[in-house]
Formats: C-alpha cells, sequence, structure tokens
C-alpha cells in the first residue's frame, strides 16, 4: 500500500501531510501564515520566504509524528497549480528535490482537484459521476465530474471569487484578514432579514456566478450607515447574516440549477468556504428535497492543507500519472485541462 507525502504552497498556507492507502492520515503539519493581515491581503514575494523557511520544519514535524522514515514513501505529491508562482515555485522546487534524492516519482496536483477529492477521503464510497461545487479564494465552480480526472467546468465566477469577497466583506466590517469564517460567525448574531441585498445574477440564465456587485452593495450600505466605526455590533452583525445569506443563496440556486441540468444524484462541495454552516444547512436541505446525496469534507480539509495533495497525488499515480523530470508548474490551470 502507497505512502504519499504530499506538498500544499499554492497560496498562503504551507501544509505538509503523509497519507497511506490502507492506513490513512499519518501525520500532518500546517501552518497559516499570519504575517498578511496586516496588509489586509496576501503579499506574494512575503508569502513565498514563509514557504522557503517553513516547508523544512514541518517535513521534520511530520515524519516524527508518523515515525517514518522517507525509505517507506512511494510518492512526492506537489500542488503545481493554479495559485501565487512563487509559492508554487517554492513547492515544486522542494518536492521535486526531494523526489530525485529519494529516487521516487513525483506527482505535480492541481489544487483544486486536491479539494475536491479532499471530500472522498472520509467518504470513500463515494463515486463519480457527481457534481461539485467548487468555492474557495480564489475559485467559484461548478464543475460535472463523469470520472477523476474527466472534468466539466459548467460555471465559475466572471469576477470575484466568493471566498475572496467573503474576505473584503471582512475587512469592511473591521474584522481582518482572513474573515470568511469571521464573517459567518458574526452572521450567527444577526439578523439577515434587516438589510436586504440584491442576489448576483439569478435573474440570469446560466450558471456562472459573479460577486462583485454584492461586495459593493454591502460597501455602500456600511458608507450610507456613517463608516463601520458608527455601526454598533448589533448592526455589523444584521450586516454580515444579510451578506452571508445573499452570497449562499446564489451559490445554492445555481447549483439547484446544475442539478437539474445535469441530473446527478450526487453533488460534492468542497474548498474553503465549503466549511461553511449556513451553506451546509442550505444544500443540505435542497438536496434531501431532490433525493440528491450530499458529500462534504470534514472543516479542517475544507481550506488548504498538504492532506488533500497527498491524497489526490496517491489517486492520480493509481491512475497512472508519470511526470516528466522538470519543474513545471502552472498558475493558470483549468480544471477542464487535466490530463488523467
Ligand atoms: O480553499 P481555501 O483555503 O484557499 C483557496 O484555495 O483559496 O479557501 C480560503 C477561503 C477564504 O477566502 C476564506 O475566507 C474562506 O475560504 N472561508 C470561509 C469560511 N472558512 C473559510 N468563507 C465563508 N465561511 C467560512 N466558514
Ligand atoms: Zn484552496
Amino acid at each position: 500500500m502507497a505512502i504519499a507525502l504530499g506538498i500544499e504552497t499554492s497560496c498562503d498556507e504551507t501544509g505538509v501531510a503523509l497519507f497511506c492507502e490502507s492506513r490513512g492520515l499519518l501525520a500532518e503539519a500546517l501552518l497559516s501564515q499570519t504575517n498578511h493581515a496586516q496588509y489586509g491581503g496576501i503579499v506574494p514575494e512575503a508569502a513565498s520566504r514563509e514557504h522557503v523557511r517553513q516547508l523544512p520544519l514541518l517535513l521534520k514535524t511530520c515524519f516524527q509524528r508518523a515515525g517514518i522514515e522517507s525509505a517507506q514513501l512511494d510518492i512526492v505529491a506537489y500542488t503545481a497549480g493554479p495559485g501565487l508562482l512563487g509559492a508554487l515555485m517554492v513547492g515544486a522546487f522542494f518536492a521535486r528535490t526531494l523526489a530525485s534524492e529519494w529516487r521516487l516519482p513525483a506527482i505535480g496536483v492541481h489544487h483544486m482537484e486536491g479539494h475536491l477529492l479532499a471530500a472522498l477521503i472520509d467518504n470513500p464510497e463515494t463515486q463519480p459521476p457527481f457534481l461539485a461545487l467548487l468555492v474557495s479564494g480564489g475559485h467559484t465552480q461548478l464543475v460535472d465530474v463523469a470520472s477523476i480526472g474527466a472534468y466539466t467546468v459548467l460555471g465559475e465566477t466572471v469576477d470575484d471569487a466568493v471566498g475572496e469577497v467573503f474576505d473584503k466583506v471582512a475587512i469592511m466590517l473591521g474584522l481582518g484578514y482572513p474573515g470568511g469564517a469571521k464573517v459567518a460567525t458574526l452572521a450567527e448574531r444577526g439578523d439577515a432579514t434587516k438589510y436586504h441585498f440584491t442576489r448576483p445574477m439569478l435573474r440570469k440564465a446560466g450558471l456562472d456566478f459573479s460577486f462583485s456587485g454584492l461586495k459593493t452593495q454591502v460597501r455602500y450600505l456600511i458608507r450610507d450607515l456613517g463608516g463601520v466605526e458608527a455601526l454598533d455590533a448589533q448592526k455589523r452583525a444584521d450586516i454580515a447574516a444579510a451578506f452571508e445569506q445573499a452570497a449562499v443563496e446564489s451559490l445554492v440556486q445555481k447549483t439547484i440549477r446544475a442539478l437539474h441540468k445535469t441530473r446527478r444524484k450526487c453533488l460534492i462541495i468542497a474548498g474553503g468556504v465549503s466549511a461553511n454552516t449556513l451553506l451546509r444547512k442550505q444544500l443540505q436541505r435542497t438536496t434531501a428535497a431532490l433525493a440528491v446525496s450530499l458529500q462534504y469534507p470534514k472543516p479542517a480539509l475544507c481550506t488548504d492543507n498538504g492532506v488533500m495533495i497527498a491524497y489526490a497525488g496517491l489517486v492520480r499515480y493509481r491512475l497512472g500519472q508519470r511526470d516528466a523530470a522538470t519543474i513545471a508548474i502552472k498558475p493558470r490551470w483549468p480544471m477542464s485541462a487535466i490530463n488523467v
């Protein structure tokens, strides 16, 4: 049974994991870079340097936690794209160097395929075909999965990704960066009916999303109410709740459309925003009514991590993927361009 080392460095999380096909997760080490908070967003150059610093330390921690040695590994999997160029480069060099030193195959993984397959780690009986809603800080996509590796992107955002907008609203509400989960927590105390935002793209046909108009509506509302400093805690919570409701409803309505279109009987949600409780609840209700089964990763596997990359690497290895021994990264890499 093969064991993979997984390395994730596409953005501002440095993730390393050791995953065994038969025993499951052996060890994981994850560092979410906090040094970007003061800038209200990711500073790519700083992210790359932090990956350089952290990777050797996290690797050592992983081997210690797992109690295994490099000789027991079968593959080294790493995120080859999409993501920040410099950050991807660091992970690819690190992984490729280890693989050549240990004489192992290095497998370049598509970050969004990693997110998607994370939903299968604890649900191995779930197999394609299914529909996937992939929602993260960089992507908002509805993907039809005929089989692993055969992906058709049915719809995607025409502007901001939904996670990105959660992060921007968090900054507007004074919650700091990254703030998606903080907006969700604040929204729990709010009344979503106090303010109304129009639902992006719902009147438009098709399966694409748009979130920048919603972001602008939130910005104007806060401005019209006298700025964030003028808002008491309840008002901030009400705005967070109304925003979350509008964003989630857009995701849910488009997903229902895609389910009708594809007639798939299984829906997978993955990526950082799939940790959102309101989204999960609303999709649970909807899929139950449509007799569609719903699967998602446990919360720790929704956001970026090395486990999903190790797991996806093993899946790809079993599918026969063997990469040339070159350092090839793809900062832009559509999912539909993945080759089995
Ligand atoms: O998948 P991920 O870790 O990184 C990317 O590949 O982009 O997703 C991170 C995104 C961030 O935008 C973060 O604000 C959002 O996921 N996020 C959430 C929640 N937890 C993380 N958004 C809404 N509700 C949450 N509970
Ligand atoms: Zn991600």
